[in-house]
C-alpha cells in the first residue's frame, strides 16, 4: 500500500472497489471506495472497516502500520454492510479491541453479526481519549441509517463522517485536490440524489448542530470517495444548497419510455414547449438512461414530466421501476405531470398519478393521454403542456 496520511499517525487504510457498478440499485459507473482510518496514539483506533470482500486488503493495510492485535478500539460509525461486514474478521485479529458504536449501532451489530463483541456505546458529545488525541462522537441518525454517527478528531479537526459528504468514485488519489473536480462534483451530486435526498431536513439540522458545537473541519473524511482537504466547506455548502432548495433551477426533466414511438413524440413536443420558455430541459428515455441518472437530473429541477405508454392496462415496466425508485427518494418542491399514449382502454397515466399522489408529489392537472399516434393537434397540446409547466416554474 502507498501509505496515505491525513495527519501524523492518521492513516487511510481502506479499499478501492474499481469494479462496483451496483450499490443497492444505484448504478455506480465509476466504482467506489470503502474508507477506513487508523489512528495511532497511546491507544490505537480503527475508524470503520470495509466491505467483507476487501477484508484482506484492510488487514494488509493495517499490518503495514501496526499489528492488528494492537488495535484498542474499532469505531463503527455505521453498520450498513459496505462498512461493517469486515468487522467479524477484523475483530478476530484485534482480539482486545473494544467496539465503539451508537446505541442503535450496538443493536444493529448484534442483529447482523451476533452478540460476541465487547461493545461500548457512545452518545453525541461523548469523547474518547487516545492519548494526545481525542475522538468526539456525534450521532447522525438516518445519515444514512438510524445507527449512523460521525467521529471527530478534535485536535486535528478531522470529521470522519461515514456516508455523509461522500461519493461513489474509485480513484488512485485519496484527496479532493488529486481528482478531476468536474468528475468529483458530478459523482457527489449523483450520490446525494440517490442516497441522501430523503433526509434533506436532517442534513440541515446536523450541519447547524455541528456549527453550534464549533466543529471546525480542516478535513472531512467520509467513508466513500475522496477526503476533502482543499476546501471542505465546498461539500458542506453543496449539501446545504440541495437540502434547502437553494440549488433548484428553472429546469424541466422529462423521463419516459416508449413502445412504438408515440410517447417519444409527445415527450419531444413537451421539451420544445418548455424550451420555448427559455428553461433548461433534460429528456431521458428509460432503457437509454438509468434511474440513478434520472434522479440526479431531478435533484435540481423544479418540474418533472413522466411519460409512459399503456401496456396491459397499466404502466410500462421501466416507468413502474422508476416511480418506485423515485417515490422512495422523496424529491421535494417539484411540479409533476404525467403523459403517455394508449391503444384502447388506457390506464398508465391514471396509475402514475395515483402513485405520485401517494408519494406526496404535487401533481399538475389531469395529465395528457393520446390514442395510438399523436397527430398535429395532439402534439400542439403536448407543446402547450411543456410550455405551461415552464411558465409555472418561472413564476
Ligand atoms: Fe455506505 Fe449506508 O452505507
Amino acid at each position: 500500500m502507498v501509505k496515505t496520511n491525513l495527519a501524523d499517525n492518521i492513516y487511510w487504510v481502506g479499499a478501492v472497489d474499481w469494479n462496483l457498478r451496483d450499490f443497492h440499485d444505484f448504478y455506480t459507473k465509476r466504482g467506489s471506495t470503502y474508507n477506513a482510518y487508523l489512528i495511532r496514539d497511546d491507544k490505537t483506533a480503527l475508524v470503520d472497516t470495509v466491505k467483507h470482500t476487501f477484508s484482506d486488503v484492510l488487514l494488509r493495510n493495517i499490518r503495514e502500520i501496526t499489528d492488528p492485535e494492537k488495535i484498542d478500539y474499532i469505531i463503527v460509525n455505521h453498520v450498513e454492510m459496505d462498512h461493517s461486514s469486515s468487522l467479524p474478521i477484523v475483530a478476530k485479529e484485534a482480539k482486545n479491541a473494544v467496539i465503539v458504536a451508537s446505541e442503535r449501532g450496538k443493536d444493529a451489530i448484534i442483529e447482523h453479526y451476533g452478540a460476541g463483541f465487547n461493545i461500548k456505546t457512545v452518545k453525541t458529545g461523548e469523547e474518547l481519549k487516545l492519548g494526545a488525541r481525542t475522538l468526539k462522537f456525534f450521532e447522525a441518525p438516518m445519515l444514512h441509517w438510524p445507527d449512523s454517527m460521525f467521529t471527530y478528531v478534535v485536535e486535528d479537526k478531522i470529521l470522519m463522517s461515514n456516508d455523509a459528504f461522500g461519493e461513489h468514485l474509485a480513484t488512485s488519489g485519496r484527496f479532493d485536490d488529486e481528482v478531476d473536480e468536474h468528475v468529483l462534483m458530478e459523482e457527489v451530486t449523483t450520490y446525494f440524489a440517490n442516497i441522501l435526498m430523503p433526509f434533506e431536513p436532517l442534513i440541515v439540522r446536523k450541519i447547524q448542530e455541528l456549527t453550534q458545537q464549533n466543529v471546525v473541519c480542516n478535513m472531512i473524511a467520509p467513508s466513500h470517495g475522496v477526503i476533502w482537504r482543499k476546501d471542505p466547506s465546498k461539500i458542506v455548502k453543496a449539501y446545504l444548497n440541495w437540502s434547502t432548495g437553494t440549488a433548484a433551477k428553472k429546469k424541466v426533466v422529462i423521463v419516459y419510455d416508449t413502445m412504438w414511438g408515440s410517447t417519444d413524440k409527445m415527450a419531444r413536443a413537451m421539451a420544445e414547449g418548455a424550451i420555448s420558455e427559455g428553461v433548461e430541459v433534460k429528456l431521458l428515455k428509460l432503457r437509454a438512461s438509468d434511474n440513478s441518472q434520472a434522479v440526479t437530473e431531478i435533484l435540481e429541477a423544479k418540474a418533472v414530466l413522466v411519460g409512459s405508454p399503456t401496456l396491459n392496462n397499466g404502466i410500462f415496466p421501466t416507468l413502474g421501476y422508476f416511480l418506485t425508485y423515485v417515490a422512495g427518494l422523496k424529491p421535494k418542491d417539484k411540479l409533476w405531470s404525467f403523459f403517455g399514449s394508449f391503444g384502447w382502454g388506457g390506464g398508465a397515466v391514471r396509475s402514475m398519478i395515483e402513485i405520485a399522489r401517494k408519494a406526496g408529489f404535487e401533481v399538475h392537472g389531469p395529465g395528457l393521454e393520446v390514442k395510438y399516434v399523436p397527430d398535429g393537434e395532439d402534439l400542439k397540446k403536448c407543446f402547450e403542456l411543456g410550455k405551461q409547466i415552464a411558465i409555472e416554474i418561472k413564476a
